[in-house]
């Protein structure tokens, strides 16, 4: 029986890391394990300018902890407001590495997302023209369409059309949760690629709804059937390098989360590397999860894999059940399954 696993060093292509304590609190964790991550850019107020961008980058590399490799690829949150030549500006610059269309109302701090989609058809063409990637947060927010149906109903009414008007974007679908999503990844010929989280590929809604309500596996989008969670499966493990991992890492203190209307997010940083070696171990398929963590993540973005690497050994992981923040507790995601391997 395999004793270690040698990986390149991980990257993260989906992460929050909010701001202030609560950044401080949970970047150690991620520093870790990952040499970079995709900051999502849905701060309060959000992320919306190259100058933005900077300035946050920059509060993340204060917040880092002495002797930490970690480099943080920023994007910008797109607003119909957007302005194409300041996108392409830090883009050039190095600054920002993706922009996020977060469909205004989908989820968390997205009220300044985008409504109408023909607003932004020119940032998008600029970006197509400068090869600047396009992450998406898949799900549509029309109120009469069932929450379990918004992702695949987002590809048929905002994603293929956006796709079919501008061939030559590089579009992420990130998180996704459906077969449909991972079969429209495959459908594809270039320039479409998938994110998949850790927890996603453990939890289906009975872990959020049966035998009581259960905030901490509540999180958008939300999990859905086991048969979809069995197709994210496969996908991860198949060594498709269209596949990658974006965590979606996504802290929130208890509080907020146990509310009337608690907040969507699942913080699996401290466990994601333990639980993605136990579920391609699971799967047969530890021989594939490198290129799931660390190399096909890097030749959709067009950049060079790490040179360092993580080894993880055969051994019950310890990590804590929730990290003490100044803001309060926030509960580390409980994979619901005995785990093997320590990083
Ligand atoms: O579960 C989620 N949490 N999904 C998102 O899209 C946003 C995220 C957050 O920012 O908390
Ligand atoms: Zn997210």
């Amino acid at each position: 029986m395999t004793q270690t696993l040698t990986l390149r060093r991980p990257d993260d292509w989906h992460l929050h890391l909010r701001d202030g304590d609560m950044l401080r609190a949970v970047l150690p964790h991620t520093a870790a394990h990952f040499a970079r991550a995709i900051i999502m850019p849905n701060l309060v107020p959000p992320v919306v300018t190259g100058a933005d961008a900077r300035a946050y980058r920059d509060r993340i590399m204060a917040a880092l902890p002495k002797g930490a490799d970690f480099t943080p690829l920023m994007t910008l949150y797109l607003t119909e407001n957007t302005d194409p030549a300041d996108v392409a500006a830090a883009h050039a610059e190095g600054v920002i590495h993706a922009v996020k269309l977060y469909p205004a109302g989908a989820t968390t701090n997205s009220a300044s997302g985008v409504s109408n989609f023909d607003k932004v058809a020119p940032v998008l063409e600029k970006m197509a023209e400068i090869g600047l990637p396009l992450c998406t947060h898949g799900e549509v927010t029309d109120a009469a369409v069932d929450i379990f149906d918004r992702e695949a109903v987002f590809i048929d009414r905002v994603l293929d059309p956006i796709r079919r008007a501008h061939p030559k974007l590089k579009v992420i679908m990130e998180h996704i949760t459906t077969s449909d999503a991972a079969d429209y990844v495959r459908s594809a010929d270039k320039n479409l690629a998938a994110t998949i989280t850790t927890h996603h590929l453990v939890i289906n809604r009975n872990h959020i709804l049966a035998g009581g309500i259960k905030p901490h596996y509540y999180c958008l989008p939300v999990a859905k059937r086991e048969v979809h969670r069995l197709a994210l499966r496969t996908a991860a493990t198949s060594g498709d390098a269209r596949f990658f991992l974006g965590t979606d890492s996504a802290p929130h203190t208890d509080a907020n989360k146990l509310l009337p209307c608690g907040c969507a997010g699942c913080f699996t940083a401290p466990n994601t590397l333990s639980i993605l070696a136990e579920v391609f171990e699971q799967e047969g398929a530890l021989d594939r999860l490198e290129a799931f963590t660390s190399l096909n993540g890097p030749a959709f973005y067009g950049l060079p894999v790490n040179h360092t690497t993580v080894t993880l050994i055969r051994k019950t992981p310890d990590y804590p059940d929730h990290i003490d923040t100044p803001d309060g507790p926030v509960t580390v995601f409980d994979p619901a399954m005995p785990l093997h391997w320590t990083p």
